[in-house]
């Protein structure tokens, strides 16, 4: 079996550890890699990267890849993952392989959804309909960026999977109702408020190499220009006032399930549920916004602990591989958000390329279960992780 056939039968459903052994496909007898890469050549999400950057705008990779500051905790994120060793149980009956889930009453092909992240016409002519698209092949679940450069309207009219909404609250708070308004209306199955990013971090990298947006390129879903307005002089830093009242404010406009993201503090965590919060996202922003914060993956079982089984928490951040999940699900998530590779998998392969990188995803963290001697994610719990 090839690893496009097999990416086409984890497509079709049902896994066994069979199917999960690599297959020899034939390379190119000589002269090294082709310029280009076919999707079914790169093996992992670094290779997926490595091959976006080879076709990006150095500026946008630039924009995509940094983190702030001196990218500490972007660094961190994934360094976090790597440093914990997992511990299999040998010889358990793992002949039948399911990574599917619930979360927020939604049943899911796997604990992985994609993170929102913006601007995806800088990388793809379709931007963000063509991520719904591979969401959709992936039979993922997209949360799409308020700073999307297509409307919410427009993505739920091409998505087949559900489709989350993040939100960041605008100033105008008539403004900000009238959003929520809209994403339900569009069909949005959940509303993600992020929190942690009132302003950009100092984003080092891009500012000396920065992205110029092309002509046609806008923010359909910011109904007002005071959101759009970058941190560009010295001369003041005034970030839009965002506090808990408006938070609960938000939970009474809408009946989705509310869910805040970039919680990195077990105190805020649990203010959050005890007004009424669905869901807590627990994330640095991919250290884009305060470097020399901590791992999420260091973050997530504090606040696992605070909000014991109150509502699910998710985790994103320098999650490139099926072992990356499977420690997050063991500290406690529900499930974990992908953000930079699934633009990367955009830009190599626009819709095919984003689902190529979940189901990559997926396959790994099918692999690292059957190896693990875990059939199910309830099977997955602390003891996975090596002391
Ligand atoms: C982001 N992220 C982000 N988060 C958010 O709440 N709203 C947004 O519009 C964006 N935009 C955005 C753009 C780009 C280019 C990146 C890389 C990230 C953060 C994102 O949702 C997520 O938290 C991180 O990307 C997760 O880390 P990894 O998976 O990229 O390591």
């Amino acid at each position: 079996m090839t690893r496009k056939d097999f990416l086409a039968a984890l497509g079709a459903g049902a896994v066994t550890p069979q199917m999960l052994k690599s297959s020899p496909e034939s390379k190119p007898a000589s002269g090294g890699s082709p310029p280009v890469l076919k999707l079914s050549e790169l093996c992992s999400l670094d290779d997926v990267e490595a091959q976006a950057r080879s076709v990006m705008l150095s500026s946008v990779y630039d924009y995509v890849s940094a983190g702030a500051a001196d990218e500490l905790t972007t660094r961190w994120n994934r360094e976090k993952y790597r440093e914990l060793r997992l511990q299999a149980e040998v010889l358990t009956n793992v002949s039948q392989l399911d990574c599917t889930t619930t979360l927020l009453g939604q049943r899911m092909k796997m604990p992985i959804l994609l993170a929102p992240t913006s601007n995806h016409r800088l990388v793809h002519p379709e931007g963000e309909l063509a991520t719904a698209r591979g969401a959709g092949l992936a039979e993922a679940t997209m949360v799409l960026s308020n700073g999307a450069n297509t409307s919410v309207e427009d993505v739920l009219r091409v998505a087949t999977q559900p489709v989350w909404f993040q939100l960041y609250v605008d100033p105008d708070r008539g403004l900000a109702r009238e959003l929520v308004q809209r994403v339900e209306a569009a069909g949005a199955k959940a509303l993600c408020v992020t929190v942690d990013a009132p302003i950009d971090g100092a984003r080092n990298r891009p500012d000396r190499n920065p992205v110029v947006i092309p002509p046609g390129v806008g923010y359909p879903n910011y109904l007002s220009k005071a959101d759009l307005v970058a941190l560009q002089s010295l001369e003041g830093v005034h970030p839009p006032l965002l506090e808990w009242r408006d938070i609960e404010w938000i939970r009474s406009l809408t009946k989705l399930p509310v869910l805040l993201k970039g919680i990195m503090n077990p105190r805020d965590a649990d203010t959050a549920v005890k007004l009424g919060i669905d869901g807590i996202m627990v994330s640095n922003h991919g250290g884009r916004c305060l470097d020399t914060q901590p791992a999420t993956i260091e973050v997530l079982p504090r606040v696992v602990a605070q909000v014991n089984g109150r509502v699910p928490v998710i985790v994103d951040g320098g999650i490139r591989r099926g072992t990356d999940v499977v420690k997050a699900i063991a500290l406690g998530a529900s499930a974990v958000q992908i953000g930079r590779p699934c633009i990367y998998g955009l830009a190599v392969g626009g819709a095919e390329g984003v689902a190529y990188v979940l189901q990559l995803l997926r396959q790994e963290l099918l692999m690292a279960m059957a190896l693990l001697g875990r059939s199910t994610l309830a099977q997955i719990d602390r003891s996975v992780i090596w002391h």
